[in-house]
C-alpha cells in the first residue's frame, strides 16, 4: 500500500520535529515546511539519523502567498497538514503584535487557502491551554469557556481556531482537529533532538537545563505565594514524545471522524509546581538547580491543567511517561548540545 503523505509546518521546530519522527515510524510519508526562522535545517539530518529515512523538505516562507503556492503544488497528493509553523514567545509577541499576526494568522491563511485548492482534507492545528487563560474550573476540559487572551501570541490561537472552524464549516469535505496542548518539555530519549529556544529562554525547562549545564547562573522562580499548595505556579507539564502521539491519533481518528472539526486537551491530567518540576530535575539527573525566588511574572495563571479524557475516549490517547524520564531525556539532550557548544 502506498504511503499517506503528510505536511508538517515547522517540522524543524521542537515539537515539529518529535512527531515528524513519530509519523515516519508510524509509516507515512513526511514532508516539512519551514523557513527555519526560529530552527535548523540541521534537524532535517537529525531526523534522518533516527529513522533512517530523509523527510522532504520544502525551504518555505508560509506567509508568502505564491512560495507557499509552489510549495503546496509539489505535493498535491498530501491527504493532511499538521500546522505547527508559528511564532511563539508570548513576551515577545506583547512588543511585537503585528509581527506575530502576520506571520501567525497569514501563515494558516496560505495554508488553508491551498488546502482548499488542492482538496487537502485534514488539518491537525497546535493550539494552547493559553485559549483558557486563568481558567473557571480545574482541571480543565474543552468545554471550559475561552477567555479572552492576554497577549497577541495567545490571540492568535484564538483567532486561528476561528478561522479553521469556519473553513470547515465552508468546506464540508474537510475535518479538523485541534489540539490545545498544556506545557510539552522533554525530548526524544535519543538525544538527538529536543528544544532549542533563542536566546535566554523563557519557558521554564529548558532555563533549568541551561542552569544545569551550566550557562546560566541561576533560575529565577517567579512567585512563591500563589494560592496553590505550595504556593508556586502549578502547569500541566507533558512528555512531547506523549505528546507527538496524539497527533498521529488524531490523524488515525480523523479517517472516521463524525464532526468536521473536534477539540482536544493535550496533557496529563497532572499539575506539578515549579518546585516539583525543580525537584523532580534533580531526582532524575542528581545535579542540583541553583534558584532564587523572584517576583511573580506578569501574565501567569497560579494554576492551569487538564482533563484529558475526550482524548482518552475518542483518540484512544493518553500520556503515560513517568516525569523522570521526560527530565533525563530533556537533560540528554542538553548535554549534547552542551558538547557541541564546546566542540
Ligand atoms: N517559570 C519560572 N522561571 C522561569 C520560567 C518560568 O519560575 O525562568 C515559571 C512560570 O512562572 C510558570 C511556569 O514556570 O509558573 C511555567 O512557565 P513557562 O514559561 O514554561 O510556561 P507557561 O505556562 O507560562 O507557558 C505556556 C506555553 C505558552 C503559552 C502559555 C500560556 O509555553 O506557549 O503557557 O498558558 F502561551
Amino acid at each position: 500500500m502506498q504511503k499517506q503523505t503528510i505536511i508538517v509546518t515547522g517540522g524543524c521546530g521542537y515539537i515539529g520535529s518529535h512527531t515528524a519522527v513519530a509519523l515516519q515510524q508510524a509509516g507515512y510519508n513526511v514532508v516539512i515546511f519551514d523557513c527555519c526562522v526560529n530552527s535548523t535545517p540541521e534537524t532535517l539530518d537529525r531526523i534522518t539519523e533516527i529513522t533512517g529515512v530523509r523527510p522532504d523538505f520544502e525551504h518555505v516562507d508560509l506567509t508568502d502567498a505564491l512560495a507557499t503556492h509552489n510549495a503546496f503544488e509539489k505535493h498535491p497528493h498530501a491527504c493532511g497538514v499538521i500546522h505547527f509553523a508559528a511564532l511563539k514567545a508570548v513576551g515577545e509577541s506583547v512588543a511585537q503584535p503585528v509581527r506575530y499576526y502576520r506571520n501567525n494568522l497569514t501563515s494558516l491563511l496560505n495554508v488553508l487557502n491551498m488546502m482548499v485548492e488542492l482538496n487537502i482534507p485534514n488539518i491537525v492545528f497546535s493550539s494552547s491551554a493559553t485559549v483558557y487563560g486563568n481558567p473557571t474550573e480545574l482541571p480543565a476540559t474543552e468545554q471550559t469557556p475561552l477567555q479572552p487572551a492576554t497577549s497577541p501570541y495567545g490571540q492568535t490561537k484564538l483567532m486561528a481556531e476561528q478561522i479553521i472552524r469556519d473553513t470547515v464549516a465552508a468546506h464540508p469535505n474537510m475535518h479538523a482537529v485541534l489540539l490545545r496542548y498544556f506545557n510539552p518539555i522533554g525530548a526524544h530519549p535519543s538525544g538527538k533532538i529536543g528544544e532549542l529556544p533563542n536566546g535566554v529562554p523563557n519557558n521554564l525547562m529548558p532555563y533549568i537545563l541551561q542552569v544545569a549545564a551550566g550557562w546560566r547562573e541561576k533560575l529565577n522562580v517567579f512567585g512563591n505565594d500563589y494560592q496553590t499548595p505550595d504556593g508556586f505556579c502549578v502547569r500541566d507539564y507533558i512528555d512531547i514524545n506523549d505528546l507527538v502521539d496524539a497527533h498521529i491519533a488524531a490523524l488515525q481518528y480523523m479517517s472516521h471522524q463524525e464532526n468536521n472539526i473536534d477539540v482536544f486537551n493535550i496533557g496529563t491530567g497532572h499539575g506539578l509546581s515549579v518546585m516539583e518540576i525543580i525537584r523532580a530535575f534533580e531526582n532524575a539527573t542528581g545535579v542540583k538547580i541553583k534558584y532564587e525566588i523572584a517576583p511573580r511574572r506578569a501574565g501567569d495563571v497560579p494554576a492551569i491543567y487538564a482533563c484529558a479524557n475526550l482524548a482518552q475516549e475518542k483518540l484512544g490517547w493518553c500520556a503515560k511517561i513517568p516525569v523522570t524520564e521526560t527530565m533525563k531525556s530533556a537533560w540528554l539532550w542538553q548535554q549534547n548540545i552542551s558538547d557541541k557548544k564546546q566542540g
